[in-house]
């Protein structure tokens, strides 16, 4: 920046005022000590923003256009696309969430630098949303089978895999306005978007899907602004020590719940919705979360007290399972799915033997047995073999059958006469720290507990325009697609597992 440049910068953000218009105070108060003044991580001034983002929506926009002209739809894997139709929608969910993060933090944190940030964050997260819509038009117009995104993210918010994103981008705008960044800028964006939005792409380009590629890594380059913004903040928090005891929890908190949550479906999204697999997912996590996260963003903090998160060792060895098993049971509870599941079959066994030794021991002998189950005239489902339904963890929301069903570590914990499910120690530690933030989650087999599987189904309306054949199936090649009369015919009556605890 030239030194006329620094200044108009510095004259700009001198601008302050009290707002008069709506009401201005912060929804959450907040337990840290905010400076009124800091560094604006941002720098840059609107009209060079604006002029910016307007060249990056006219280049993905523009691409678009060009897969729609050149037919490039037909060429994606059917997998991706068909587990995308979850993890798509979830990442418009954190983004919806985010805008409205944004917007909080404008009301809440008194510091015009810092304000500068949000605010500019606040319309790139609406860009986002914008853009996965647009892509999302493209699918629904495009894809081979569009049963599930036309209803995508109406269906995601009563699925379980759309409680997980709720439960944890939900945090972005709910709480102390620290603790909200501490979450969404540091944690999320930080730590784990880099996985999403940077590797994944590689995955969608590996398996014939570039309009993702591009929309991923467009959204990509406004987080990098998004990281500063935590930076800027906790650097700014940061000058008060006696803040430190408060972010050190916090950290702790969203962390591990950033781990569970986002390892689990984008882990999950990357290696079951790929046929092609160029990495896997453990080496990702090493190299994102392990060397660039804690080893060089979170150790250059820690001479200001920040500490690496304790359950760090923890997560890193959760990783290697935690996916497979999602993915295991989001198979098989397929038809509550609003997308097609596929079958592992041996080339796939082979890839996840060679990268996740002990693979095969541990699900090898699921997905044969979920093969055999496959086809409608079978009768069978795979529900009907397990011993009861997982109950859902209360803070992260995923199955209490986690890291692997062999290493379960399910617990109660009891809050104000209740009893409440959680997955591991650390959702525990979570929960009873901050159980009035997660309490008031319903269990999502409570709400079913003793209807039949087919009345589930039309309940949550995953069926096809017919009114009959469900969207879930369990492979991608059948003929004879299931139909509510094949699941009503089993007569499976959902029964919740926390009844009577
Ligand atoms: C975002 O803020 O853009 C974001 C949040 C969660 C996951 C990925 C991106
Ligand atoms: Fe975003
Ligand atoms: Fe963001």
């Amino acid at each position: 920046m030239t030194k006329n440049l620094v200044a108009v910068h510095d004259k700009a953000k001198s601008y302050d005022w009290q707002f008069t218009v709506g009401d201005q105070s912060p929804k959450y108060p907040t337990r840290y000590t905010i400076p009124a003044t800091g560094k604006d991580p941002f720098r840059m001034l609107i009209r060079d923003y604006v002029k910016m983002e307007a060249e990056k929506d006219d280049r993905t926009h523009g691409f678009l256009d060009g897969v729609l002209r050149m037919g490039i739809a037909k060429e994606i894997q059917p997998r991706f696309m068909e587990c995308m139709k979850l993890t798509l929608p979830d990442l418009t969910n954190a983004e919806f969430q985010a805008v409205s993060a944004a917007g909080g933090l404008i009301a809440s944190v008194q510091n015009q630098e810092l304000r500068q940030g949000y605010q500019a964050q606040m319309m790139d997260e609406i860009r986002h949303t914008q853009l996965e819509m647009s892509l999302r038009d493209y699918y629904v117009k495009h894809w081979r089978d569009p049963a599930g995104w036309d209803i995508a993210q109406k269906a995601l918010y009563q699925h379980p895999g759309g409680l997980v994103s709720i439960g944890l981008f939900q945090n972005f705008n709910t709480g102390d306005p620290i603790d909200c960044i501490v979450n969404l800028n540091i944690c999320v964006e930080t730590a784990f978007t880099n996985i999403l939005l940077v590797a994944t792409p590689q995955v969608a380009v590996a398996n014939g899907d570039h309009a993702l590629a591009t929309t991923f890594l467009s959204i990509q380059s406004d987080e990098a602004r998004h990281m500063a913004n935590g930076y800027g903040s906790i650097m700014a928090v940061l000058e008060d020590e006696n803040n430190v005891p408060a972010l050190n929890r916090a950290l702790e908190r969203h962390f591990w719940h950033s781990h569970k949550a986002l390892d689990a479906l984008v882990g999950w999204q990357a290696e079951y919705g790929a046929t092609v697999r160029p990495w896997s997912y453990y080496d990702q996590w090493q190299e994102w979360v392990v060397d660039d996260f804690v080893g060089s963003f979170i150790d250059r903090l820690t001479e200001f007290g920040v500490r690496p998160p304790e359950r760090l060792a923890k997560a890193a060895e959760d990783v290697r399972w935690s996916h497979h098993t999602v993915g295991l049971a989001l198979a098989a509870m397929w038809p509550l799915n609003f997308w097609r599941s596929d079958a592992m079959r041996p080339a796939d066994f082979e890839w996840f033997e060679n990268h996740y030794p002990g693979w095969h021991d541990a699900y090898g002998g699921f997905w044969d047995a979920y093969l055999q189950m496959a086809h409608p005239s079978s009768g069978r489902l795979m529900l009907q073999e397990l011993p009861a339904l997982p109950p859902f963890c209360q803070v992260c929301q995923l199955p209490c059958v986690l890291p692997r069903l062999d290493l379960n570590e399910f617990r109660l914990a009891e809050w104000r006469g209740s009893k409440y499910a959680l997955c591991s120690e650390g959702c525990e530690w979570v929960f009873r720290n901050w159980p009035e933030a997660h309490a008031g989650r319903k269990q999502f087999w409570e709400r079913y507990d003793g209807w039949d599987l087919a009345d589930v189904i039309l309940d949550l309306g995953y069926v096809r325009p017919d009114g009959r054949t469900l969207i879930g199936q369990p492979t991608l090649d059948l003929e004879r697609l299931w139909t509510i009369d094949d699941i009503r015919a089993i007569g499976y009556e959902v029964k919740n597992p926390l009844a009577g605890l």
